[in-house]
């Protein structure tokens, strides 16, 4: 039996750039992990079946999963190894939220994929491990790697940015509201096709790409510029996610009033011989949309921020019942094995 943690992500930047020939939107994103994860437990099973088991109501239990597409693909491409080492039970406490653009169902997938590679002796790689986590969607590599980095291509291509400062999320959902991810690039290319890159510029994509690598946001991970990496949030999918969602929208704007007011009390509070850049850098840095949505995230410096701007979003937000909203700290790691 091996219990796995799978971390969620949310993207600090996400920019689309046109159409693929596989269909998909080019893209540049930064994808950041956030310690809020769901817990996969996998048990061996003598029969050859695949055996999922989640409690949470809009998780499916049957082939549509991606943690069980995870298992049959292995099956597939490994049958040497695969055949009569039997089957798998794989148990999901779901703790991220779902259908929420925090990557829940592919960091199920990535974890099943990194376990299973331990249970049967598969002997994968990392490298290994994400081209096969890309055939199963286009955030498992970064499930997989983890940490913050520049993902290109549909998502899948991952470039590891080493330095990303400790900082909280605050995220916050609907329960009621999800967003649909085809839906939402749909959207957006019939909005927006008049924008893109023609298809295969192969020379316009790396400009464009090669931008967002000396970009102003790696700058600021880089050196740790808090209030530049605020300042620097940025996701396309706003665009047609905000206007469809009038209710995402105004937690988007409730979170930032809070920010505000927020920072401002607490500079107030530091003194007024503070420098004005002192005063800012203890407030919420910025607040933007995760993904396709609807999760909305606010980030902060400090952990005791991050909660008091989720307990001052819960008390002005109506319906304060349907809300899921929860403090996540950065983290380096994609997936944790359990001792
Ligand atoms: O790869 P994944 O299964 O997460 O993608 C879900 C859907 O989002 C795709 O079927 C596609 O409609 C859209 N998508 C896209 N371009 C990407 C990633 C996703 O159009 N780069």
């Amino acid at each position: 039996m091996l219990t796995l943690l799978a971390n969620a992500k949310i993207n600090l930047y996400l920019e689309i750039i046109g159409n693929r020939p596989d269909g998909f939107h080019e893209l540049v994103m930064i994808m950041q992990s956030v310690a809020l994860a769901d817990r996969i437990t996998l048990t061996p099973l003598k029969s050859p079946t695949i055996q999922l088991l989640c409690d949470h109501p809009q998780v499916p239990t049957d082939h549509t999963n991606l943690a069980y597409r995870a298992v049959a693909l292995l099956q597939k491409r490994f049958p040497e190894q695969t055949n009569g080492v039997g089957g798998v039970e794989i148990a999901i406490d779901k703790k991220i939220p779902v259908g929420a653009g925090l990557a829940g169902g592919s960091s199920n997938a990535a974890a099943t994929l990194f376990g299973l590679n331990v249970l049967w002796n598969l002997g994968l790689t990392r490298a290994e491990l994400q081209a096969l986590g890309a055939e199963l969607g286009s955030d498992v590599p970064f499930c997989l790697a983890g940490g913050c980095a520049i993902a290109t291509g549909r998502g899948e291509e991952i470039n590891p940015l080493p330095h990303s400062p400790q900082l909280y999320a605050v995220l916050a959902k609907y329960n009621s509201l999800s967003v649909s991810t085809p839906w939402a690039y749909k959207t957006y290319r019939q909005q927006f096709e008049s924008t893109y890159l023609p298809l295969n510029d192969s020379a316009n994509l790396a400009e464009r790409q090669a931008r967002v690598h000396s970009g102003a946001m790696v700058k600021a991970l880089g050196s740790g510029d808090l209030s530049a990496i605020g300042d620097q949030l940025s996701n396309d999918l706003e665009k047609v996610v905000l206007p469809a969602y009038p209710k995402v929208n105004q937690l988007k704007q409730t979170m930032l009033s809070v920010s505000a007011s927020q920072g401002a009390s607490q500079s107030a509070s530091q003194g007024a011989s503070q420098s004005a850049s002192q005063g800012a850098s203890q407030g919420a840095l910025g607040t933007m949309m995760s993904g396709s949505g609807p999760t909305v995230f606010t980030l902060t410096e400090t952990l005791e921020q991050a909660q008091a701007i989720a307990h001052t979003v819960a008390a002005q937000v109506g319906d304060r019942n349907d809300l899921q909203l929860q403090v996540a700290p950065f983290t380096t790691k994609g997936i944790v094995l359990q001792p």
